[in-house]
């Protein structure tokens, strides 16, 4: 093997499967990895710093590649979702089981195959009278993002049987989380509401079940409607999995350690609250309120627009996608039909292409690649279909459960599974003594000098010459 410290060598011998890091007079030689499909380069680094001391600085890991996956594939240029091969465009007229079967085992299933999923799955859907229970502990006013976060790490006090450290146990791991999400979600919604929990139904089909457990009457009577049917399938099917999202790799992370696959998915659920991620549905539905009219949109833009200004326009832009988000068009035209198909009009829907047309010519938006992600349009559908605005988030949730437990799954199954762990660029002070009590002023001073006003950080990479 070459040695890393070696000199340049000449140009001809550079291999083009290599990248070429040159530090003062040393330079490595780093392997350049490809994905399976597309032009990206990823520079192989690992071992960098145990080889040479050296560390990349990555905020965001907007450049950085922390894992390999056979999963989801985006290519944010072109617009471009493809689950396990399969288009985004395409995968929509499925069923979310199907979607979930394929996210979970790399093939779409036959009919045979499909039926004996969803039938193990729906038995599945029933939780344990004392995980229901737990809600009552909650003020009525909690978030259901809280709820749900507390009862998917709950689960793993009633399953506590399934050995995760076969592939059989984490494929039923994976089942129990696909499956007992929906009685989750919905119980949250009705807890929040202050009505009765409803139990799943062995009659009805996943999203039939789920839309029956969130609206039935306190009796259980619930009539099936195939537009909201159809509708929330899409929805989840559009959400499942994103490749290494914030609360995906949230839920790689946390699952690196070795935790609880329900409380690695828990975490994912923390994550995916934030209004920068999955949050962004609620967010949005508030600012389409907010702005309330057309007329009101010029200077809802203009707010945007100002430096440094708290305004932004939620459910634009994303880390990934820099032309179009597919998920957005699909939805967006289920926004007409879905609407239509229940017989109900939302002035919003017409504030929110508004507001799209207007910003998608804007330069402001267009210089900074800035275009409606999925969650723009999904907020006016769950309103449509009566989900109170609180419960968009926790939908999300349930939709991205098959995509977390996939990638975990995925992760665990591999040969060697290693925990992950950032390195920093370290900012603090210099390594100083311990002052006595009686010394300290009250900003830090100390007899041997003021620390007030923070302490200078010379040593970023920025500063170094
Ligand atoms: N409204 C106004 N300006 C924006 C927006 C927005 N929604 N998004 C990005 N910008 C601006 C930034 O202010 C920045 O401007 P500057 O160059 O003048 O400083 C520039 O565009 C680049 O933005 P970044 O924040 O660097 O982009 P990043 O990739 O880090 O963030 C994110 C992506 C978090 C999605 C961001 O676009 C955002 O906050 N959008 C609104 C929230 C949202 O819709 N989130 C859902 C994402 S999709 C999902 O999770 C399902």
């Amino acid at each position: 093997m070459a040695d890393p410290k070696q000199p340049a060598p000449s140009q001809d011998n550079v291999n083009p499967g290599t990248a070429r890091l040159q530090i003062g007079n040393e330079v490595f030689d780093l392997p350049i990895r490809r994905d399976s499909i597309g032009d990206a380069r990823i520079v192989d680094i690992t071992g960098l710093f145990q080889r040479a001391g050296v560390m990349t600085y990555d905020v965001g890991y907007t450049s950085t590649a922390g894992t390999e996956s056979a999963i989801t594939y985006i290519d944010g240029d072109k617009g471009i979702l493809l689950y396990r091969g399969y288009p985004i465009e395409e995968i929509a007229n499925g069923s979310y089981m199907e979607t979930a079967y394929l996210l979970l085992k790399g093939e779409l299933p036959t009919s045979e195959q499909l039926k004996a999923f969803e039938a193990d799955i729906v038995s599945r859907m029933p939780v344990h009278e004392q995980l229901l229970s737990i809600l009552d502990r909650h003020k009525r006013d909690t978030h259901p993002m809280a709820l749900v976060s507390s009862m998917v790490t709950d689960l793993s006090g009633f399953h506590s049987d399934i050995d995760t450290s076969k592939p059989e146990g984490r494929y039923e791991v994976a089942l129990n989380l696909i499956a007992k999400i929906p009685t989750i979600v919905a119980a949250a919604q009705r807890y929040s509401q202050g009505k009765p929990v409803i139990r799943p139904s062995s009659q009805l089909g996943y999203s039939e079940n789920f839309l029956r457990m969130c609206f039935a009457d306190a009796s259980g009577h619930y009539v099936q409607n195939d537009v909201l049917t159809k509708a929330m399938d899409r929805v989840f099917i559009l959400h499942a999995d994103h490749e290494q999202n914030a609360s995906t790799s949230t839920v790689r992370l946390a699952g690196s350690t070795g935790t609880e696959p329900y409380a690695a998915l828990s975490a994912g659920v923390a994550a995916l609250w934030g209004p920068a991620h999955g949050g962004a549905n609620e967010a949005v539905l508030k600012m389409l309120k907010g702005i309330g009219t057309v007329d009101k949109i010029p200077e809802f833009i203009a707010a945007v627009k100002v430096k440094g200004g708290e305004t932004k326009l939620m459910g634009f832009g994303h880390r990934v996608y820099k032309n179009f988000d597919p998920r957005a068009n699909i939805i967006k035209a289920d926004c007409d039909s879905v609407l239509a198909g229940l017989g109900v009009s939302n002035p919003l829907l017409e504030v929110a292409k508004e507001l799209e047309r207007i910003a998608l010519s804007d330069p402001y938006f267009k210089d900074r690649k800035l275009y409606p992600n999925v969650d723009f349009y999904s907020g006016i559908i769950l309103s449509a279909m009566k989900f109170p605005v609180q419960m968009f988030t926790p939908l999300f949730a349930l939709a991205r459960t098959s995509g977390w437990i996939a990638q975990w799954q995925e992760m665990v199954n591999a040969p060697k599974l290693t925990i992950g762990r950032p390195r920093q660029n370290y900012t603090g002070p210099e390594q100083r003594p311990y002052p006595a009590i009686e010394t300290r002023g009250p900003n830090g001073d100390s007899a041997r000098g003021t620390l007030t006003g923070g302490v200078d950080a010379p040593k970023r990479a920025t500063d170094v010459a």
